[in-house]
């Protein structure tokens, strides 16, 4: 059987690693990886790929970034061709980018099983453009690996059979319990003992300069209590840099370049809080029970909130600096990790592919 997985973007490299290595120890199974190139900043990419042990992609079709419609369309274009020459059984898509959607649609035209890694996440919020790759790549995939029981519960009411449904766990947490011992080693020079770590790139939050100015001074007000640590997406950075954002110096706000993914667990592990509006960052911090405050007024992780340390506090800035002075006055959420976050998702998901070979 041959299996191809598509990535392109950070978060779905740490998805499609316990699965790759998973599917490597079944016999006849022949793996092929394409990389979109959605992401492509050495930072952004590459040093996933070796950290992560991840194989080299056999082919990155060097899309780039654009508007919704050219960088989805860009990559359907090129996997098409892809697809038409090397003939899989079966396609993996990770997560909820445009790559994701993308090579999902390409399939469904094409009569390729496509299989879904994160299925079944809904935040409810179609202003959000991930809600739209998670509900439309969904409707096309022909297998859905959950990663909690919520994703089941959305996908029937979607109206998809419970045949098509398997509840797996939680990938990304297959690669955070292999590198949390080489976490635990490494090295952070310049970081503080005490710190909030910080990550921001939603839309929602960056694009607007009503909503980053804001976001901004009240950061540099937090470092008033505690040093801020904050390494940059470069959609963030882009952004600081067009709405004239500037970080008065002697600030103990450290603004960093993305850092790669031993680093950036050794950050979230060592944090006295972190406040973020990313997906992956919420699961994270739930499993490492360290106190999370979301920057959004929705989540398509409800688990983070209902067992784990997650708190959304909106888009309020005065709600962000209370919910930090009650976290460092001792008042945190107790940690409980939510089911099939075991480290064995990859290997759930192997064997069921390989039922199929
Ligand atoms: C994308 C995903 C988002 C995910 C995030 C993870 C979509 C619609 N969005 O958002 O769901 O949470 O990745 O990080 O798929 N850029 C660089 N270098 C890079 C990559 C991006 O400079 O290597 C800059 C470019 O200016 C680009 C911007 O970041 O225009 C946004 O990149 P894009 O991939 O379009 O969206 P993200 O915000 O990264
Ligand atoms: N991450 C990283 N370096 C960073 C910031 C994040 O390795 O500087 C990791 C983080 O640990 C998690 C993933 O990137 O595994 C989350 O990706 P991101 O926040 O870009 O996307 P989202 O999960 O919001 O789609």
């Amino acid at each position: 059987m041959h299996i191809l997985h598509v990535v392109g973007a950070r978060p779905n490299f740490m998805k499609v690693a316990p699965v790759m290595a998973a599917l490597a120890c079944k016999p006849g199974i022949r793996q092929t990886l394409i990389h979109t190139g959605q992401h492509y900043d050495p930072n952004m990419s590459d040093i996933f790929f070796r950290q992560l042990e991840i194989p080299e992609p056999d082919i990155n079709l060097e899309i780039g970034s654009g508007s919704h419609a050219i960088q989805t369309a860009q990559i359907m274009m090129r996997f098409e061709e892809v697809v038409q020459e090397h003939k899989p059984d079966w396609v993996l898509v990770y997560g909820d980018v445009n790559s994701t959607i993308a090579a999902a649609l390409v399939c469904a035209k094409l009569w390729i099983p496509v299989a879904h890694v994160e299925a079944g996440l809904r935040s409810g919020d179609r202003r959000m453009p991930e809600e739209i790759n998670r509900l439309l790549t969904d409707q096309i995939a022909s297998l859905l690996f959950t990663p909690s029981t919520d994703g089941d519960e959305n996908l029937k009411k979607e109206g998809i059979t419970s045949d098509k449904i398997r509840f797996v766990g939680n990938v990304m947490i297959d690669t955070l319990i292999r590198l949390l011992p080489y976490a635990e080693r490494v090295d952070l020079p310049g970081v503080p003992d005490r710190y909030v770590l910080v990550t921001l790139h939603r839309p929602s939050n960056v694009d607007e300069p009503t909503m980053l100015k804001p976001i901004m001074e009240t950061l540099i007000r937090l470092s008033e209590r505690l040093p801020v640590v904050f390494p940059i997406h470069p959609r963030t950075r882009k952004r600081l840099a067009e709405y004239e954002i500037m970080i008065p110096t002697g600030q103990q706000l450290q603004l960093l370049d993305p850092v790669g993914y031993i680093e950036f667990l050794a950050l979230q592990r060592r944090a006295s809080i972190v406040i973020t509006d990313s997906g992956g960052i919420q699961e994270e911090t739930t499993y490492l029970g360290v106190p999370c405050l979301t920057l959004r007024e929705n989540t398509e992780r409800p688990v983070t909130v209902s067992m784990g340390t997650n708190v959304l506090v909106g888009r309020d800035m005065q709600r962000l600096e209370q919910e930090v002075h009650h976290i460092l006055d001792g008042s945190a959420k107790p940690k409980q990790i939510p089911p099939l976050w075991d480290g064995k998702a990859g290997e759930r998901i192997a064997d069921i592919m390989f039922e199929y070979a």
